[in-house]
């Protein structure tokens, strides 16, 4: 039997895909299982890894060579199979959302408290370099305390229009600013106290998707607050699909981070800024902050060491959007308990 650490992946998308290729390639894991409701996705990613498929998360949970799951279904469907597979020990790394609501994932993290195996959001911008550098420059003291930021993600039409088929269950709140609200926390370091949010519908609706097309929201700390944006009608015209921009002031010192526009842009029958920094490969050998946090918990789980993005962290980003949600319905400022 291989010493490896088992790993299988719920959720055979976009993200799972990715989730698949990280493990496969980590030389301490061994792919074992990928599942989704779509037996066709399923059966499609385990010959490209070469490994296993179900569509039952019963078969992965009895399966003891497993170790590590990732569940990267959709927004709203990370609750079930994050618990199933706790409760049958596994250790979790959960696509963000956490969930999308807080009760559901305060119950996750009690689950894997439990258990005492690890469950970890993955929050891949904290390992996206000019991120990881900010994150560095505050811990140094290099522009002081931070106390104000402006910190917009957004998408073109492309991505609830086509990219998602469950957009209209999901929004620019849960889909796009997990990243920016988890980035500003990590930032801050201090406990947000309220959100004031306003939002727009109409444009995605008209074209079927049920969901608001931008949102902004103020996110205030005990010293100090964050303007946070997300849209998700931005041309398609646009040179990217993202559009990622952030600013942090702190006491003495500011930091910009253009996270659109990663070093080149190319001219030719469209103009592009190609997104260059989340998953590379060169000689058949991968790199990239999107396999990183996933590489990150394989290592964490194979020497016991406890994740430094710990379930809080899932469950206060997931606080702030609900919170941003309650403003949104009651048109007022909402405590963040
Ligand atoms: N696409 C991105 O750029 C991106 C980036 C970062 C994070 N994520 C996150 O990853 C998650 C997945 O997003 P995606 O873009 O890969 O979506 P996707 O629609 O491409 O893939 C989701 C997959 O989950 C499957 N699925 C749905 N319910 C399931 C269930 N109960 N059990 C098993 N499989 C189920 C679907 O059939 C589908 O194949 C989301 O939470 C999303 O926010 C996506």
């Amino acid at each position: 039997m291989s010493d490896k650490i088992g790993t299988a992946v719920i959720g055979c998308g976009i993200f799972g895909s990715i989730h698949a290729e990280a493990y496969s390639v980590h030389p301490a894991s061994e792919l074992l299982w990928v599942c989704d409701i779509d037996e066709r996705r399923a059966k499609e990613l385990a010959e490209k890894f070469r490994c296993r498929f179900t569509t039952s998360l019963e078969e992965i949970g009895e399966d003891e060579r497993v170790q590590i799951v990732s569940i990267a279904t959709p927004d709203f469907a990370h609750f079930e199979p994050t618990m199933k597979m706790l409760a049958k020990n596994k250790n979790v790394l959960v696509e963000k959302p956490m969930a999308t609501s807080s009760e559901e994932a305060e119950k996750m993290a009690r689950e894997a408290e439990r258990r005492r195996v690890f469950l970890m959001v993955d929050f891949h911008n904290r390992f996206n370099p000019p991120f990881n550098e900010a994150k560095r420059a505050i811990e140094e003291g290099r522009i002081g305390k931070p106390l104000m930021a402006y910190a917009r993600l957004s998408n073109s039409l492309y991505v609830p229009l086509q990219m998602l088929s469950w957009s209209g269950k999901s929004g620019p709140h849960w889909f796009l600013m997990p990243h920016i609200i988890d980035l500003l926390l990590w930032f801050f370091t201090q406990k947000p106290k309220s959100v004031f949010a306003k939002a727009h519908k109409g444009i995605l609706s008209s074209r079927g998707v049920d969901t608001y097309d931008f949102i902004q929201a103020l996110i205030s700390f005990e010293d100090g607050f964050a303007t946070v944006e997300s849209s998700w009608i931005l041309p398609d015209s646009s040179p990217s699909i993202v559009d990622f921009q952030f600013q942090l002031i702190g006491e003495k010192g500011k930091i910009e981070i253009n996270g659109t526009r990663q070093g080149i842009e190319i001219a030719g029958e469209k103009f592009t800024y190609p997104f260059v920094a989340d998953k590379r490969e060169l000689y058949g050998e991968k790199w990239g902050f999107v396999f990183m946090p996933i590489w990150y918990f394989v290592n964490c789980v194979q020497n016991k060491v406890k994740p430094e993005i710990t379930p809080e962290d899932g469950i206060m980003v997931t606080k702030v959007i609900e919170g941003l949600e309650k403003s949104l319905k009651m048109g007022k400022e909402v405590e963040i308990l």
